[in-house]
């Protein structure tokens, strides 16, 4: 029987209404998909990408260069499209920066394989060239990498200053005012053992706050709590503060059950409330006999229990978040405690000072002054909530590319120079292996070639000149290192500018623009059961980019 029969019966397996796309149809649409994805946010790669607002349902606006940032708030609906939406969410989890290349190389590796496809190559074949080329570039990669280390202050703001190249945050002073608190945080949290560092990002907090400007963005040796100390009859500020920090409600617990207490005289109404109010008291007893002159409590207290407290000079705030009972503890040296009675004066820890403030009309408690605290907190401030909220990103970016640095102890040269590097020793691979897959691996080549092409782009030069200059360079040992000067428009040795980014944010956005783009290849067939194929996530219909797919 002729295939297209067969094909006919789906109708008797699908439900009514279900559509399906199979073979090359499947593949071109879904190329499409994920190169108009990857379209998108191209033009806010590098120090002169462009940003884009995003308005949500709600109205809420965004501005921001961020490529996760851009591509989860799009709401896309295409399945194709999630997936590449996907990649930009791993490579933030993993490592923080490098979001955008990842996507974009993506983009450029379906858009290359679209073009082996029509040429007869088969699927397998790409997929397979793909991987080849994936291993071998991992090897090119570490071998032009450099070592940096945790005390090479020079080398980690030049990382930290690149990361934050592209984001809208103000001018360079500013930007090297954030490097130093974000550096000064991730020495303060290092954990070295031997030659190895590792560096745990939950503690180190990101607490914003509208407001001041962003040069009042400021470093603190401790954690910040965005809570009111719970009663204004509590010191607000405390010197040499011996900190507990109690899992328990200083509440009397009703009872579970629908118990029913008879009370048939005044006395014994007094009794009861005695009984309550003494059963609080000494709660309260247990925390002063500890020693302790601030508590943080995870649940409630009650006013009674307030009341006591403050009587005893003790400061309290209380439904303090896990996450942050956890920093704290680390911070001061405090061990979390359950059950009052065990409570004992070691289980204390201490903060040089513990004082709440208003900031910008709300109160805020500051546990500061920590002795060699494992946890801290960056306070972003900033005039309006957009750009508080691009700091933050940009900090987790800052802050996600120096720990890949410090982790690994690799870097390479940015600007694109690495991207073209790996590139040239591919096609002299690809020579090689010869073959089908041959022509894969020069067609990932040239996908990684999409970041020395999209900063050309942006920054004004002819993208394919400037490629041409970079290929010839790097032909010979000295030239290695060239790349992109965004700033004077010209191709310049990267290393010399300070250009320089973490190892592991290459390696991984290349592993996952692979894996991605694999799998969006191996898709022969795509069924739909809810009717209609869900239209791409950006572009004309079918996902298809409005200009269709340009070089
Ligand atoms: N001063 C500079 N000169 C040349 N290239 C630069 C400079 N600063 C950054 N770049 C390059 O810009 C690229 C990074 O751009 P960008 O930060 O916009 O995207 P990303 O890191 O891929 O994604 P995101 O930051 O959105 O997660 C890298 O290739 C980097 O080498
Ligand atoms: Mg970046």
């Amino acid at each position: 029987m002729a295939e297209n029969q067969l094909g006919g019966q789906q109708y008797l397996i699908l439900p009514e209404g279900a559509s399906r796309l199979i073979g090359k149809e499947a593949q071109r649409t879904n190329i499409a998909v994920g190169y108009a994805v990857a379209s998108i946010v191209r033009t806010t790669l590098g120090p002169k990408g462009m940003d884009k607002m995003l308005v949500s349902e709600l109205g809420d606006i965004t501005i921001t260069n961020d490529g996760a940032t851009i591509l989860e708030e799009m709401n896309v609906e295409h399945p194709i499209a999630k997936i590449m939406v996907e990649i930009a969410k791993t490579q933030d989890k993993e490592v923080g920066d490098g979001t955008t290349s990842a996507v974009i190389m993506a983009g450029d590796m379906l858009k290359n394989a679209g073009n082996l496809l029509d040429q007869g190559i088969p699927p397998a074949a790409i997929i397979k060239g793909y991987e080849l080329a994936r291993e071998k570039a991992i090897g090119f990669l570490n071998d032009v990498s450099n070592t940096v280390t945790i005390d090479d202050d020079k080398k980690l703001r030049d990382i930290a200053m690149i990361s934050m190249g592209s984001k809208n945050i103000g001018g360079e002073n500013l930007k090297a005012l954030f490097a130093k608190l974000a550096i000064e945080a991730l020495k303060q949290v290092a954990d070295k053992n031997g030659n190895k560092v590792s560096i745990d990002r939950d503690f180190i907090k990101l607490e914003k706050k509208e407001g001041g400007s962003m040069e009042d963005t400021t470093f603190i040796n401790g954690v910040l709590i965005d809570k009111e100390i719970a009663h204004p009859g509590m010191p607000k500020q405390v010197k040499n503060a011996s900190i507990a920090l109690l899992d328990v409600a200083l509440e009397i617990e009703k009872t579970e059950t629908d118990a029913r207490i008879e009370i048939t005289s005044p006395e014994q109404m007094q009794a009861f409330l005695a009984q309550e109010e003494k059963m609080l008291k000494d709660m309260v007893d247990k925390i002063s006999k500890s020693g302790a002159n601030v508590v943080f409590i995870q649940k409630g207290i009650d006013d009674v229990a307030q009341h006591y407290l403050a009587k005893a000079g003790i400061t309290a705030v209380r439904r303090v978040k896990k996450s942050d009972m956890e920093k704290l503890a680390k911070a001061t040296g405090a061990r979390l405690v359950t059950s009052l009675d065990d409570l004992s004066k070691q289980d204390l820890g201490y903060a040089g000072q513990v004082e709440e403030r208003k900031i910008s009309g709300e109160q805020m408690v500051f546990v500061e002054k920590c002795k060699d605290p494992k946890s801290v907190t960056i306070f972003i401030r900033g005039g309006a909530k957009q750009s508080v909220d691009e700091l933050e990103r940009a900090l987790n970016d800052v802050l996600g590319a120096l720990t890949s640095a410090v982790e690994e102890g690799k870097y390479v040269t940015g600007g694109g120079s690495v991207e073209v590097d790996v590139a040239l020793k591919l096609r002299d691979y690809a020579t090689d292996v010869g073959g089908r897959e041959q022509l894969a691996i020069q067609a990932f080549a040239d996908a990684l070639e999409v970041i020395p092409k999209a900063l050309a782009d942006s920054s004004g030069m002819d993208a394919i000149d400037t490629l041409v200059q970079l290929r010839s360079k790097h032909k010979a040992a000295s030239g290695k290192s060239f790349g992109i000067d965004v700033y004077r428009n010209a191709i310049a040795d990267m290393e010399k500018q300070g250009v320089i980014e973490p190892l592991k944010v290459k390696l991984q956005a290349i592993a996952s623009a692979t894996e991605a783009s694999a799998a969006i290849l191996r898709i022969d067939d795509m069924i739909s059961s809810k009717g209609k194929m869900p239209s791409g996530g950006a572009g004309g219909p079918g996902g298809m980019p409005p200009g269709g797919m340009e070089d």
